[in-house]
């Protein structure tokens, strides 16, 4: 705070100031002078003592336009479409258009249409069973906290890695585009847990703390760190064959198993309390965020095999013998996750349940970038969940919301 003292030493410098003013009027009618004597002057020396303005415009007037080209990402001129490529691309990362990864494009287009937020969610009914008695058995209760656990620092861990390691290796502005889009849903799911977690009074420390404090939760998040912590230095580069599989070892850990497959467990289990209402509000946020999940996932296997069409040699023996174990090591930990949440029956599932739709969404996982099946003969127990993550179907129960949100976009003032 501002004391006496300071406020007479502020008058002081008022009136020092006010003496260099005087100071700086006489040294600019000097450079006045120069100036009519040579119009070539510098920067610096035409402005000494000039006003803000004018110190701006004389700065602008010395612009050099193509040193600043020079400094843009690969620039070489106006971009045609073959320049474009996935990784370690030359061409000019500013210029969205021609077109080459449509795909990328009319995810970041669907990714926009679905736009939620989490106050938009009735939270009321949860609460009120939340801090009833009986409202939950203890079992259904460990569910909810591990969720929440989990969820609120796993989206922060996928979007440092997108921020901090991803963005700036993926060098085309079609998947730059979308990894922004995703950028922004992966702060809302942080916000939509931290909105479960206060409106249900729960103890923000245990909670927030569990990715670090309990085995099962903390194993999937140190899984996922190390394959951040490669590439996030600044000085990382791709360009080498070690380091482009570095990148594509990091989206498959963070598309196909991060997000792939430790998220499935939890949600699982969360949607399956909504379908037995109870906690429907934090049900209906998971369900937002499962949609957004599943277009994340997709994009990211688009990403990988776009990469693999066009660096074939990436894609060795030994890289897609990598590529299976990182899959298989994420459900073996999806597994350990499931058994520890569920040591019984609990919401009309179990863990040998939960652990053979694991091994079915492994087998996707595998086949979805171009590996054979791991686990022969396993079928998927919850259909259910597939009929909420198939945009097609979902469409009719969210229409209202995109059309509420499309209209909001053309406001007439
Ligand atoms: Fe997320
Ligand atoms: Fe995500």
């Amino acid at each position: 705070m501002l004391n006496w003292d300071e406020y007479n030493s502020e008058e002081t410098k008022t009136a020092n100031q006010q003496t260099q003013q005087v100071e700086a009027v006489e040294v600019k009618k000097e450079v006045e002078i120069k100036l009519t004597e040579e119009p070539k002057t510098e920067t610096t020396e035409a402005t000494i003592g000039g006003s803000r303005s004018e110190k701006a415009k004389a700065s602008l007037d010395n612009l050099d336009v193509a040193a600043g080209i020079e400094e843009l990402e690969g620039f070489s001129g106006r971009v045609q479409v073959d320049q474009k490529a996935m990784i370690n691309c030359k061409a000019d990362l500013n210029q969205l258009v021609p077109f080459k990864y449509d795909w990328a494009w009319q995810k970041y287009l669907d990714g926009s249409a679905n736009h939620w937020m989490p106050q938009e969610i009735n939270m009321t009914s949860d609460i009120a069973l939340w801090k009833s008695e009986d409202g939950l058995t203890e079992d259904e209760r460990t569910i909810v906290k591990r969720s929440l656990g989990f969820f609120s620092t796993a989206d922060s861990l996928v979007a440092n890695n997108l921020v901090l390691a991803v963005y700036r290796l993926i060098t085309n502005p079609e998947c730059r585009q979308y990894l922004l889009r995703q950028s922004l849903e992966e702060a809302i799911h942080t916000h939509a847990y931290q909105y479960c977690i206060e409106s249900l009074g729960m103890d923000e420390g245990e909670i927030f703390n569990m990715y670090r404090e309990i085995p099962c939760v903390a194993k999937k998040a140190s899984w996922g760190l190390k394959y951040t912590k490669e590439i996030s230095d600044p000085t990382f580069e791709t360009g080498t064959e070690e380091t482009d599989k570095q990148l594509l070892k990091n989206l498959i850990a963070f598309y196909c198993v991060l997000e792939g497959i430790f998220f499935y467990c939890g949600f699982t289990q969360i949607l399956s309390m909504g379908r037995r209402n109870k906690m429907t509000g934090t049900s209906e946020q998971f369900q937002y965020i499962l949609r957004d999940e599943s277009m994340h996932v997709n994009f990211g296997i688009d990403v990988i095999n776009q990469i693999k069409i066009e660096n074939p040699h990436l894609w060795d023996d030994k890289m897609q013998a990598e590529a299976a174990q990182m899959i298989l090591e994420g459900t073996e930990l999806e597994i350990q996750y499931a058994r520890d949440t569920m040591p019984r029956g609990v919401l009309g599932m179990n863990a040998s349940m939960m652990e053979e739709y694991l091994k079915f969404i492994a087998n996707r996982r595998l086949t979805q970038i171009g590996l054979e099946e791991e686990f022969q003969g396993v079928t998927n127990p919850f259909p259910w969940m597939s009929e909420i993550m198939d945009l097609r179907k979902e469409k009719n129960f969210f229409e209202t919301r995109v059309i509420e949100y499309q209209t909001g976009g053309a406001l007439n003032w």
